[in-house]
């Protein structure tokens, strides 16, 4: 491969990219979307609604200006067709859980060196953190599935399958889009038990309440209860060392009847663990976030698979933005 030529502008782009990365991410925690809605309010008037000094907000709407987050005219400012549709919190398609917590994830960021030292992660696990930061979280995850559950699930056969596990399946949106494309399929989403009011509320908005349960578990812990005919595992390995997650796809195997079909989704590394960038990236994450969670390679969870036993593994061609990827196998 041709080694890539840099320059001093671009090295300093990266650097300084997150004065970019806070003006969104303060936009979004003073829900200056929301409060602009459709009208065209002045600088005071956003500043009184978000009770903010007139001088900030001024300065802050403006660089949201610049970076056609929003628009000005004769000093009143307007939102954007596609700013108000993902960032104001009264559309169905708001981002703020996400950006909210990666909002959360910038202070440990701010400390990678330290982690890289030390090998030790620098902020609590998001699933065991404090109630606010865990809601961003999982509907942080409900922001991203939505927007590509309706691009993947088509790409994988649930036509003949009647059972669904979705361990650690978080809001279930990926439970919902696969009970969505299959009539006859029910499902179970398995994940601690603060979870469960997430999950049960997401589960309700689609009015799949008679199909899809929430079932209270530790899957580090706890057995794997009931009897399925596939199993999804999307975006949980990451968060784990090898060793806990053979032994939780070995929990799922055995779980699953003769015949079932294992899925996992993740953000799957090449062979030789260098990229894709995204799961490169992500990878440090883990190592911020979690004592042992790690992206993992292809080669790595198709030996995980096959030493739980399952057999005729592969890899599904999906395209997905931050070159997630889906390995199936059965038993
Ligand atoms: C990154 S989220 C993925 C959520 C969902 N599968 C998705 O792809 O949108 C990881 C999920 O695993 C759950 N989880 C983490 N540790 C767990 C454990 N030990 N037992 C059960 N669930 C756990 C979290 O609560 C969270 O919902």
């Amino acid at each position: 491969m041709a080694t890539r030529e840099w320059n001093p502008g671009e090295l300093l782009e990266i650097s300084g990219f997150f004065w970019k990365t806070c003006v969104l991410q303060a936009a979004v925690k003073l829900d200056v979307f929301t409060v602009i809605g459709d009208g065209r309010p002045t600088a005071g008037e956003i500043a009184q609604k978000v009770d903010g000094a007139v001088n900030g907000v001024e300065r802050l709407l403006n660089a949201l200006v610049a970076m056609e987050l929003l628009a000005k005219t004769d000093d009143k400012y307007t939102n954007t067709p596609s700013g108000k549709a993902l960032l104001a919190k009264d559309s169905s398609k708001y981002l703020g859980h996400i950006i909210m917590h990666h909002h959360h994830l910038l202070e440990s960021w701010s400390k990678l060196d330290q982690a890289v030292k030390s090998g030790k992660p620098q902020r609590t696990r998001s699933s065991f953190s404090k109630e606010e930061w865990r809601e961003s979280f999982l509907m942080g995850m409900f922001n991203m599935a939505m927007g590509l559950a309706p691009r993947i699930v088509p790409a994988i056969d649930v036509s003949s399958r009647q059972h669904l596990l979705d361990l650690g399946g978080g809001p279930g949106t990926y439970a919902i889009h696969f009970c969505l494309s299959n009539d006859a399929l029910k499902a179970t989403v398995y994940d601690l038990p603060t979870t469960r009011p997430f999950a049960e509320r997401t589960i309700q908005q689609f009015k799949l309440a008679d199909r899809i349960n929430f079932m209270d578990g530790n899957y580090l812990e706890d057995p794997v209860a009931g009897r399925y005919d596939v199993a999804w595992l999307s975006h949980i390995l990451h968060g784990e060392g090898p060793a806990d997650c053979r032994m939780i796809i070995q929990k799922t195997v055995d779980a699953l009847e003769p015949g079932g079909m294992i899925i996992i989704h993740d953000f799957i590394l090449n062979n030789s663990m260098d990229g894709p960038l995204f799961p490169a990236l992500f990878s440090l994450n883990m190592l911020l976030g979690t004592e042992s969670g790690q992206a993992y390679s292809e080669e790595q969870i198709t030996d995980m698979l096959a030493a739980a036993g399952a057999r005729d593994i592969r890899r599904i061609a999906i395209q997905s933005p931050n070159d997630s990827g889906i390995i199936v196998g059965y038993v």
